[in-house]
């Protein structure tokens, strides 16, 4: 009997066992692998079976951590990468000629915006930014060189969404590719590919990993979309190493519970941040003040484990409240167990211009706070001491 739950999938979808028939899977540290005849290794070479030759295409570690991501998206095919970043490049680069033209979401990852903006740009591919919340303004923008639409939803860090069934028509009727970054939704609360996104990227970094361990990233789609990403990466290098594939795949086992208590404690921590006199907004998806609220309730499971809130005070106010923080951790990750905070204007998104950055509402006073899995009143604990010095 095949599972047919997302729990149980991530769980029990494994790699063969080996003669030692071990229950959990076994690490595959290993660049190449080897062949019985020269004429078997030659026909491996030339794409027949999928026998496993070298890590950089592929290994029994990865293969395992690709095949559950694909089973939970929904799709065919996938390739994993070193990094999210580099799976947000393997998911542009072998689909975009000198000439092609790419329509972007303003509210794009910083590091997503710099490849539009200072690589592609210098291999001659356009790219136009627009509102994420406004199908009319995709429509002005799009061009007839537009090759692809490259999304976010919900966004780092200004929590904008995307309708992502407008998003599949408005791909469909213009001959478009749908590409998003589905990393802070992760699988279990959004899968893109059933509104007709062809690229789904995930930073693995993230809540996949869980816990801040390892970096890793993933391109899933279509058969003749990812085969071409395939080929993009086998020649490029970007693999993912088999120790970080095998820590993946053994976290995603646990995926769906952690979302649900990540979720549970950031819709808390939203609604407790509401109430503050120190707060000026609160921005959480699942709050029915944010804007797209139905929006959200229609496309997400449950509104994501990160909440971003505005401080009374300014630029002072935030750095205050961000040094005086006892328990909470002040770094530029997330998704991980442990509760953090960033300020995007000073780090993640500090390459992008005063202009960009009011445009996806990146004020100096915004706080990102990836909510982790400690008890609930130990991390408010920490946000009243802490606000309690502003
Ligand atoms: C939405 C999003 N996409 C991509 C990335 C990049 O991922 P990585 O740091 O694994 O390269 C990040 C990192 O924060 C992110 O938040």
């Amino acid at each position: 009997m095949k599972p047919e739950h997302f729990e149980s999938i991530a769980i029990r979808e494994q790699m063969e066992r080996t003669a030692y028939r071990e229950h959990s899977t076994p690490l595959f540290l290993t660049s190449s692998f080897t062949f019985p005849s020269p004429e078997l290794m030659a026909d491996t070479f030339q794409g027949e079976g999928d026998g496993l030759i070298y890590s950089r295409y592929n290994n029994p570690n990865t293969d395992e951590f690709i095949n559950k991501v694909c089973l939970l998206e929904g799709v065919e095919d996938g390739f994993a990468t070193a990094s999210g970043m580099s799976a947000v490049f393997a998911s542009i680069a072998p689909f975009v000629s000198q000439g092609d033209h790419i329509l972007a979401s303003r509210a794009l990852f910083g590091s997503t915006l710099q490849i539009l903006g200072q690589i592609l740009s210098k291999w001659g591919v356009t790219f136009t930014l627009t509102d994420p919340a406004n199908p009319k303004d995709w429509e002005e923008k799009v061009q007839p060189n537009t090759r692809m639409f490259l999304l976010e939803s919900p966004s780092n860090p200004g929590l904008a969404l995307v309708d992502l069934t407008a998003a599949g028509d408005f791909c469909r009727k213009n001959n478009i590719l749908f590409n998003i970054d589905n990393c802070f939704a992760t699988p279990y609360l959004q899968n893109p590919a059933k509104f007709g996104a062809d690229l789904i990227v995930h930073s693995a970094t993230k809540w996949m990993d869980g816990q801040g361990r390892v970096l890793g990233g993933i391109v899933v789609g279509n058969t003749e979309l990812i085969e071409k990403v395939r080929f993009f990466c086998r020649h490029t290098g970007p693999a993912m190493p088999p120790f970080n594939a095998w820590i993946l795949s053994k976290s995603l086992e646990t995926l769906a519970v952690r979302m649900d208590r990540h979720c549970q404690n950031a819709h808390q921590i939203a609604q407790f941040l509401l109430e503050r006199s120190e707060i000026n907004q609160v921005i959480y998806p699942f709050l029915p003040s944010h804007p797209q609220y139905e929006l959200a309730k229609k496309q997400m499971k449950w509104g994501g484990g990160i909440v971003s809130f505005e401080v009374k005070g300014g630029l002072k106010a935030a750095m205050t409240l961000l040094s005086e923080l006892k328990f909470c951790s002040l770094s530029s990750n997330l998704g991980d167990t442990r509760t953090i905070l960033t300020h995007p204007a000073s780090t993640t998104h500090s390459r992008l211009s005063t202009e960009e950055k009011k445009a996806v509402g990146i004020t100096d006073e915004l706080i990102r706070i990836s909510v982790g899995l400690e008890h609930i009143d130990d991390i408010k604990g920490d946000l009243v001491q802490a606000m309690e010095k502003l």
